[in-house]
């Protein structure tokens, strides 16, 4: 098989660019480990900033995100019996969040592509990119018995944290950076009204909790819990009331709580890879990086990575003019630390560490205080939350 451009992984990151590519008449192959089914049984995040919405409009896969997500202008934040609201709009000028479920967005990919015919290959075993610093790479995989090879002019990994295409650079070359935080985030799905018609963060000494939502009939919440517990240890009994004690009574006294349809146990982690280029491989999206999902902010690193990769591709094509991929691993490195540094802010602020001192804890309640105090503190915030310009 011969193409332009071979990506790895089918995840939101891999589609979309295929998406957007096939849109500019560049030819490429998506090659996913997994079946369909699995890629959309997965239940992800579900915030979108402005630019990630933007690029979905773009890529001709906005109709249902603006039919069905919700734009949300604020978010709340509790903490000592008090809930208090950032103001995202009036902070960001103007600007604000659509809350889509990230399942939901990666099968409006999958459907534009077919609708395309665009060719997208499951089950694909054993992916392996080749001569990555030759002016001729291929990608090999497995289906069935048989080998296939896919000679192209550039390799994209989007195969996720997990994947191949990080592990074929070599170690001389690629620097990993991580931290990983001694607690979990372990998420409820349930069809029950959401709480609260906008996000609550709540910061509490029995740890973070979050009640978030898909729909007005579809609730996502979460609470930290230790790194040592199962999904087993937790009945949803247990769940809805260790959730309903972290927050301010009003808001559980109105809580409606039913039956767990989807409940999983999440690491909370930190980890970026430099550099994003290695000859003719290029990553993108969690391949390269990963945040902990307390600022929102995983799927829409993975979307500037996607921007400046399109974009810098169809230079590339259309003008024969490099320069946006030389520059790609800079450009997106500079914007990708930049949520790593509000992930990591937003997590250390709101939850409850078990290594920290009594100093520490006085720390976090202060920035608390600080951020509700200060208009430019919100004004961070709101910035940082909306999205960066990319
Ligand atoms: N060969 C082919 N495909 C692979 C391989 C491999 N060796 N390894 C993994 N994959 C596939 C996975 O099955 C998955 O479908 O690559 C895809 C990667 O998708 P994601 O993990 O969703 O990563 P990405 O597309 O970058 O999505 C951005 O940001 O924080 C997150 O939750 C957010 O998942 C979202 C991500
Ligand atoms: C979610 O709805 O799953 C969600 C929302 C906001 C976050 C993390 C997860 O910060």
């Amino acid at each position: 098989m011969k193409t332009q451009v071979c990506i790895i992984g089918g995840g939101p990151s891999g589609l979309m660019l295929s998406q957007l590519l096939h849109l500019k008449g560049i030819d490429n192959v998506v090659l996913e480990k997994h079946s369909r089914e699995y890629v959309l049984s997965r239940i992800r995040a579900g915030v979108l900033e402005h630019g990630f919405a933007k690029l979905m409009r773009e890529a001709q896969c906005g109709e249902r995100m603006d039919r069905e997500g919700e734009i949300h202008e604020g978010f709340f934040i509790a903490h000592q019996g008090e809930l208090k609201r950032v103001d995202l709009h009036r902070f960001s000028g103007g600007n604000s969040v659509v809350v889509y479920g990230q399942t939901e967005l990666t099968r409006d990919l999958y459907d534009a592509r077919d609708r395309m015919k665009g060719v997208v290959i499951h089950n694909a075993e054993d992916v392996q990119p080749h001569d990555l610093t030759q002016p001729h790479p291929f990608v090999t995989y497995r289906q069935g018995g048989e080998v296939v090879r896919v000679d192209c002019d550039f390799v994209i990994g989007a195969d996720g944290f997990h994947g191949v295409s990080r592990k074929s650079i070599p170690k001389t070359v690629l620097r990993e950076y991580e931290k990983v935080y001694p607690f979990g985030w372990l998420g409820v799905l349930s069809r029950t009204k959401p709480v609260s018609p906008e996000l609550i963060y709540a910061k509490h000494e029995r740890g973070f909790a979050l009640c978030s939502l898909r729909s007005q009939v579809l609730s996502r919440y979460y609470i930290q819990v230790p790194l040592t517990d199962t999904v087993e240890d937790w009945s949803d009994e247990a769940f809805w009331e260790e959730l309903k004690r972290r927050l301010p009574d009003e808001v559980s006294a109105r809580m409606v709580t039913g039956p767990s349809i989807e409940k999983s146990i999440a690491p909370l982690r930190s980890f970026v890879a430099e550099p994003m280029r290695y000859g003719n491989l290029f990553l993108a999206g969690d391949a390269a990086h990963i945040v902990p999902p307390t600022g929102a902010r995983g799927l829409n690193s993975a979307g500037s990575d996607i921007y400046y990769l399109y974009h810098a591709l169809v230079r590339h094509y259309k003008q024969g003019d490099s320069q946006g991929l030389e520059e790609y691993s800079s450009k997106a490195l500079a914007r990708v630390w930049k949520a790593q540094r509000f992930s990591w802010w937003m997590t250390t602020l709101l939850h409850t560490f078990p290594a920290n001192s009594d100093y520490d804890n006085k720390l976090r309640d202060v920035d608390m205080a600080y951020l509700f105090s200060s208009e430019a503190a919100q004004r961070s915030l709101a910035e940082n939350y909306v999205g960066l310009p990319f």
